[in-house]
């Protein structure tokens, strides 16, 4: 069996440094029932949005296994469990709460809890209430405040139980997927919608921040956001430019404003009406000071000048790919954390999702799945050559513990260290989650001391 080797003197093999393994509601929850619509489950019964024509119906039926899927958990020797909260179980359309619902994530948390592993919630990972999103979703500006009260509901059942709450997870997907390019719920595109709903997003974080620090003040209360690295295709000065612009444009544009409070300069390339209304005071909400900023990382991105002076991606060449068709470039995750490191005053980092989708096959109840943990081995080691270089990572989150939805690509794409069987839902781990869980487990005890 393959293994997972860090160097011998690497922080990342004491205690301090923090394990976990990552899911999100709509991906693993099912149970349909036990909640209202949410953008999703209206846009999987759209013909031609998700490639296996499958919905989240079912899922993993968390809802139903969540007791064996903590056990699980446990047994694989994390330290923590990252989820994420479905606001279509917890709000109801006329503003009233849920309650099963919410007794629902009390009860996960408690167990969590009780078993001394840390949990990090993510208030929206993707799953908006129909709705709201009837009356124009992130397109709105009331949606913000409305996840500022759906964030005061949860913040007050949960409290301070939750180690770390995330506001958002990736808006960059949230705005650009779903609402600029349209691959994503609701599915609606241009960019005016993409500016507006990030805009939107941006601000929904900073007045859920609000109330977390409010409430919650010695939980760790920051954001998730996704990077791609961007790379020109040729050292030519046009491909050059565009590559800076194509960062601007994905991945500043939500760091920038949380640092900074200001959005980046591509802003200005953009027609008037295709900006986002940002009102007085906006920015100072947003760039209220995070205690955490989470990362997910999976791959870098290429790209060269378009004949209309933007950016267009190139399609890899390299033969390293996943299942996705990623290129698979642990380089690029170290070059990235030190940039970011180098370019802003950051606080500490979390990587909150890093895995891989692979060809997995179940053979004799086992998945050898030697490809996935060599990813591991070589994105940790990332890690590692990062912090070396001085920049603050607190811990690291596979992505995921198990197999689950994969958004517009349906079940088609397994990203677990955990197999399911989506006849049975059996679950089974895979190769890959005994490597992890070997890691997690040789460490030793801490030298390094944590703050807050
Ligand atoms: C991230 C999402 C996560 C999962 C992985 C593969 O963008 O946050 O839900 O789909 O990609």
């Amino acid at each position: 069996m393959r293994e997972i080797h860090l160097p011998s003197n690497s922080m990342m093999l004491s205690k301090d440094f923090l394990y976990g393994v990552a899911t999100s509601s709509f991906q693993i929850e099912g149970d349909r029932d036990g909640r209202v619509d949410c953008i999703w489950d209206t846009f999987c019964q759209q013909a031609g949005t998700i490639e296996d024509g499958t919905n989240g119906d079912t899922a993993c039926n968390h809802i139903a296994l969540w007791r064996e899927d903590i056990e699980m958990i446990d047994e694989l020797g994390v330290d923590a469990y990252r989820l994420s909260i479905s606001w279509p179980r917890v709000i109801n359309p006329d503003g009233t709460t849920n309650k099963v619902g919410l007794r629902f994530y009390t009860n996960l948390v408690d167990a969590m809890v009780n078993r001394g592993i840390k949990v990090f919630v993510t208030l929206y990972h993707w799953d908006l209430p129909q709705y709201l999103e009837d009356n124009g979703g992130w397109l709105n500006r009331e949606t913000a405040y409305a996840f500022q009260t759906y964030a005061e509901v949860v913040a007050k059942t949960l409290g301070e139980k939750v180690y770390a709450y995330a506001t958002l997870n990736e808006p960059f997907c949230s705005a650009y997927l779903g609402y600029e390019v349209g691959i994503h719920a609701p599915g609606k595109t241009g960019v005016a919608n993409g500016r507006k709903a990030a805009h939107h997003l941006l601000l929904a974080h900073g007045l859920a921040l609000q109330v977390l620090n409010r409430l919650c003040p010695n939980s760790l209360n920051g954001v998730v956001l996704n990077f791609s690295t961007c790379h020109s295709a040729t050292d030519s000065e046009s491909d050059k430019r565009a590559a800076k612009m194509a960062d601007d444009y994905h991945n500043q544009w939500y760091l920038k404003p949380l640092l900074e409070g200001k959005y980046p300069d591509i802003i200005h390339a953009l027609a008037v009406e295709d900006r986002p209304d940002i009102r007085e005071g906006d920015m100072a909400i947003i760039s209220q000071t995070i205690d955490y900023l989470g990362i997910n990382f999976y791959t870098r991105t290429i790209y060269k000048a378009s004949d209309s002076n933007w950016f267009d991606v190139v399609p890899p060449t390299s033969t390293e790919l996943t299942a996705m068709g990623w290129e698979i470039t642990p380089d690029a995750f170290t070059e990235l954390l030190v940039d970011l490191h180098q370019q802003y005053r950051l606080p500490p980092i979390y990587i909150t999702e890093n895995g891989a989708a692979m060809d997995d096959e179940m053979v004799e109840g086992n998945v050898l799945d030697d490809d996935r943990t060599a990813y591991f081995h070589t994105h940790l080691n990332a890690v590692n050559n990062a912090i070396e270089k001085g920049v603050n990572i607190r811990g690291y989150f596979a992505w995921s513990l198990m197999d689950n939805f994969e958004w517009a690509l349906g079940y088609s794409k397994r990203f677990g260290i955990v197999y399911v069987d989506y006849d049975t839902l059996q679950r089974t781990v895979k190769q890959s989650g005994r490597a992890y869980a070997k890691l997690v487990k040789s460490r030793i005890n801490g030298y390094i001391s944590g703050t807050k």
